[in-house]
This record gives C-alpha cells, sequence and structure tokens, in this order.
C-alpha cells in the first residue's frame, strides 16, 4: 500500500459527506491556533497557525524538534494555556479554562510516594467526587488491563519506571476521558520497557476507545502507534506534513516494525524531521 499524504493546511471537509473525518464532530479541533508567550526582554511564538482536527477514537502521534510547541499544543487542548489567536475545542464546545474531562500522561508518573498504586491511581477518583463503587470497579479492571495485578499495595518505590508509568495510566484513565493526552510518556524508560508499553498502549487504546493525542521524539514510537503523525517544524511551530500510517490498528509489534507501510512512513517522517533534529 502507499501512503497517502496529506497537506497540513486546514482542510476543507464537506459536512455532509460520509465516510470521512469531517462528517463527525472532533474529538479534538484545533483551528489557526497561535500563542506567543510575552517575555521581558523578547517574546517568543511557540506555535504559528496550527490547525488540527482529531476524530473520536484516532491516535495522533506528534513529533517534532525540541521547544516547537508540543507540549504548548497539548496544554492548549487540556485548557491549561489560552490560545494567542485561534480556537481549540473538545468535542465540539470551545475550551475556555481547565478541562477535567481529559486525560493527561507525563514523562515523570508524579506518584505520591506515600501512597500504595492503588491508592495513587484512585486519587483521581477523589479528585472528580466519582461513586466509590463506581472508581473500584474501574481500579479493579484497570489494574488487569494494565497488567499491574499483584502489585496493587506495592508504593511507588518497589515500582519499575515501567510500572510506575502504567500506574500513572490507570490514573489517567480512571475517570474514561474521552481524550487522552500524552507527552513523552515513555521518554524516560529502557528501550525494552518503551516497546513493551508501546504494544500495551495499542492495545488499550483498541479496548477503550479513546481518542490519544501523543507527544514523541521516537518515529518509531509515533508510527507503530498513530493512525497520523503530525510533523511539526522547529520554533514557530507550524504543521509541516500530516503523514497517514495506513496500518490496521491491531498491531503486533515485530510484524508491524518489518512492514514497508510502517518503513515508508518512519522513512518519510526521518527525511522531514532532519538527521540532525530527531534521535530514534
Ligand atoms: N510558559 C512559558 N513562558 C514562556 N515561554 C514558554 C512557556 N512555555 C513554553 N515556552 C516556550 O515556547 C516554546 C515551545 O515550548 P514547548 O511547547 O514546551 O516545546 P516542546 O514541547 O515542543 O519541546 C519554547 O521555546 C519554550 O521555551
Ligand atoms: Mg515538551
Amino acid at each position: 500500500m502507499t501512503m497517502p499524504k496529506q497537506e497540513a493546511k486546514p482542510l476543507e471537509r464537506d459536512p455532509l459527506s460520509s465516510g470521512d473525518r469531517g462528517a463527525v464532530t472532533p474529538a479534538v479541533g484545533v483551528s489557526d491556533v497561535s500563542v506567543r508567550f510575552r517575555g521581558k526582554n523578547r517574546d517568543v511564538t511557540a506555535l504559528r497557525d496550527v490547525s488540527l482536527d482529531v476524530a473520536p477514537g484516532e491516535f495522533v502521534a506528534l513529533v517534532g524538534p525540541s521547544g516547537c510547541g508540543k507540549s504548548t499544543l497539548l496544554k492548549l487542548v487540556a485548557g491549561l494555556l489560552k490560545p494567542s489567536t485561534g480556537e481549540v475545542r473538545l468535542g465540539g464546545e470551545q475550551v475556555k479554562g481547565p478541562r477535567h474531562d481529559i486525560g493527561y500522561v507525563f514523562q515523570r508518573a508524579a506518584l505520591l510516594e506515600w501512597r500504595s498504586a492503588r491508592r495513587n491511581i484512585l486519587l483521581q477518583a477523589e479528585i472528580r467526587k466519582m461513586p466509590a463503587a463506581r472508581a473500584r470497579e474501574r481500579v479493579d479492571a484497570l489494574i488487569r488491563m494494565t497488567g499491574l495485578d499483584g502489585f496493587e499495595d506495592a508504593y511507588p518505590h518497589e515500582l519499575s519506571g515501567g510500572m510506575q508509568q502504567r500506574v500513572a495510566l490507570c490514573r489517567a484513565l480512571l475517570h474514561e476521558p474521552p481524550v487522552l493526552l500524552m507527552d513523552e510518556p515513555f521518554g524516560a524508560l529502557d528501550a525494552l520497557t518503551r516497546e513493551q508499553m508501546n504494544m500495551e498502549l495499542n492495545r488499550i487504546w483498541r479496548e477503550t476507545g479513546t481518542t490519544v493525542l501523543l507527544v514523541t521524539h521516537s518515529i518509531s514510537e509515533a508510527v507503530y502507534l498513530a493512525d497520523r503523525v503530525v510533523v511539526m517544524s522547529p520554533r514557530p511551530g507550524t504543521i509541516t506534513e500530516i503523514i497517514e500510517v495506513g496500518l490496521d490498528a491491531e498491531r503486533e509489534y515485530g510484524e508491524t516494525l518489518g512492514r514497508p507501510e510502517f518503513r515508508d512512513a518512519a522513512a518519510h517522517i526521518r527525511d522531514l524531521l532532519g538527521a540532525a533534529s530527531a534521535h530514534d
């Protein structure tokens, strides 16, 4: 299969046509967004004219050089930052302040050392005042889904880096958010653990049907996991190109990495980023 490419400019979509992403309300809608940070001596334009629609259930990866505004883009979606111009929508509704219906996973798991794995996950329920019975049910299901069985009562210092990130993922998914934001979640893990987490995330994404926006520096991680990979330019961050990966949702790791669709997409993204600005 060849790899269809899309122009980064806002897509003209006919809302009445069926079978394309424009036919449904995007889970995440970013329209003509720019972000400028005002500094003492100079202003920094972090993002310029960024437009991106993410369909419900879609997995989109963002790659680009350091400082190109990837984290800024996630913060806009979470409502932690306001765009200088343009608009961000979640499920069709404009984001006007911090959103509690999203899940967020960072590079560091940021677990509370004095709480067990289970009680770290339950923190989300306490913050959101979820009914206790539902929270317990969700925790049990997520612990099984992420393979944390047997480690529920362990404290963070007793868990490996991969397990700590699984706990962070469970915490982010507890309230069944329609959108999961992940900012280099596996960047601190060793290569083998990272591969394993990639396989698990692919399965969890398929099982939960949640929309995922993942920032990563790894081209192979982006291509293995995503439906589409958004390649960004150096600051001020703009979208250089959006690559459709064209693989089935269920992806066996080794087999997928050997597929022509995977290799073509990865090679193309590497070209776009330039050898110097990306490491894998
Ligand atoms: N709160 C802030 N105030 C000022 N500048 C910021 C702030 N947050 C980010 N920046 C700047 O905006 C640019 C984009 O940052 P960021 O989104 O963190 O990039 P990335 O995640 O792609 O590495 C960088 O130049 C960064 O220094
Ligand atoms: Mg960042």
